[in-house]
């Protein structure tokens, strides 16, 4: 097991009718600003629940924030910020939303020539003004770990940032918020949480057993839920299994100690950036080629998976780890998940040139011993074709 250190300040309020407790978790004298997305919460009551809940508070409400929340809007709500004094922020949304509001907490602090910078300059931020966060979608994990992903339509990017200063504060887990998720929605947040574990778990043996357990226990349990949650959203139990799993998949727990590879998501944030193909949809376009085309460097690990999760007992390591792909992909099928980039768009030659090009200019070198090349992306991605 690798050397780590783990610190993860966010509070976590779960269960049955919890967003009223915002009110004890807000101080008084904040002047809030409510971020959300494109009105679901206005349908659903879930806005009904938190203004309640936020009735003695001054409280500025920004909606509109996009999926794969777009810089240009996130200007906007950056000018409220300023124009309103805000002390707090307050996202109640998926991964768009509260991704957003990350940005805001770090760009609203952030005294650079253009807070663009903190994207394209990898720029770690170690403080920003606080937030706290109401989800209604399980999927990212962004609402217990520092990370963010902004998108810029301009110039079809789409950026990861971060930093220690972006936990936030709190975040708030009534499963029940589920229940008006459309199915297509629900199946994303499922391959979105299964594909986060795979990417911390599908590298190469680390002598990490007891991560490893945890990665397949997630993994067994979003395989176990799926279904039920598919078609009944309104169980409650499923519904709070498939939460937390999405939670844990990625707070930083399971990636302690242990490689991780990431490369499927980097690969994927181009496709959404350059066809707006749904996050977790990209990730079930590339990650079969991926785990095919690495093949030999994760075998040993893609034959445990196999073998732990999917109960595959026949056969050679090859033999197992092949299976395992297979299943992987079978299981995306099954949430009704198309695995190739040509069922999303007729327009894909050259999408694997752009790629590398654009991880050749910005230098990259992905995966878990950081030895794949753009050139190894370019045919990843073309396998997926
Ligand atoms: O915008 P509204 O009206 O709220 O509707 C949303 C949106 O259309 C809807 N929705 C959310 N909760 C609902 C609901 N509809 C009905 N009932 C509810 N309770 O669902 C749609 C998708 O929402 P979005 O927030 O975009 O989905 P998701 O949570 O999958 O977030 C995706 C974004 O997160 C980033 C992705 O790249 C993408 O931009 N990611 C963030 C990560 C992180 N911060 O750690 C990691 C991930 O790998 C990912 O990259
Ligand atoms: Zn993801």
């Amino acid at each position: 097991m690798n050397n780590f250190e783990f610190k993860n300040p966010t509070k976590i309020i779960f269960g049955k009718d919890t967003i009223a407790k915002l009110e004890s978790e807000i101080p008084a004298d904040a002047k809030v600003l409510l971020l959300y997305g494109g009105g679901s919460i206005k349908k659903n009551g879930i806005y009904e629940q938190v203004t309640k809940a936020l009735s003695k508070v001054d409280v500025t409400e920004f909606g509109g924030i996009p999926a794969n929340p777009e810089y240009a809007v996130l200007m906007e709500a950056l000018e409220v910020i300023k124009d309103k004094k805000i002390t707090y922020l307050l996202a109640v949304g998926g991964g768009s939303v509260i991704d957003g509001t990350k940005f805001l907490s770090a760009a609203s602090i952030y005294d650079g020539d253009s807070p663009w910078d903190i994207l394209t300059k990898n720029i770690r931020s170690k403080e920003g003004m606080p937030f706290g966060t109401v989800l209604t979608l399980p999927a990212t994990g962004s609402e217990m770990n520092s990370g963010a992903v902004i998108t810029r339509a301009e110039t079809k990017e789409k950026l990861a940032m971060g930093g220690p200063g972006l936990f936030p504060e709190f975040s708030i887990l009534d499963p029940q918020v589920i229940k008006s998720i459309p199915e297509r929605q629900l199946a994303n947040g499922i391959t979105d949480a299964f594909t986060h574990v795979l990417e911390q778990y599908m590298t190469y043996p680390i002598g990490a057993s007891l991560q490893d357990r945890f990665a397949e226990s997630i993994l067994q349990t979003l395989i176990e839920v799926a279904p039920k949650v598919l078609k009944d959203p309104t169980d409650y139990k499923p519904a709070a299994d498939f939460m937390w799993s999405c939670t844990m998949a990625l707070n930083g727990l399971i990636q302690k100690g242990v490689p991780g590879d990431w490369a499927v998501h980097m690969m994927g944030h181009e496709l959404t950036a350059l066809f707006g193909i749904d996050h977790a949809r990209t990730l079930a376009i590339i990650a079969p080629s991926h785990y095919k085309y690495n093949f030999e460097a994760k075998k040993e690990k893609l034959a445990q998976y196999g073998e732990r999760v999917w109960n595959v007992t026949e056969g050679s390591i090859d033999d197992k780890a092949y299976a395992a792909i297979e299943k992987t992909e079978a299981f995306f099928h099954q949430l009704g998940i198309d695995t190739k980039l040509s069922d999303y768009t007729k327009d894909y030659e050259g999408t694997a040139e752009e790629i590398s090009k654009r991880f050749t200019d910005r230098g990259w070198k992905l995966g878990e011993r950081q030895a794949l090349l753009p050139e190894d992306a370019q045919k990843i991605v073309k396998m997926a074709y």
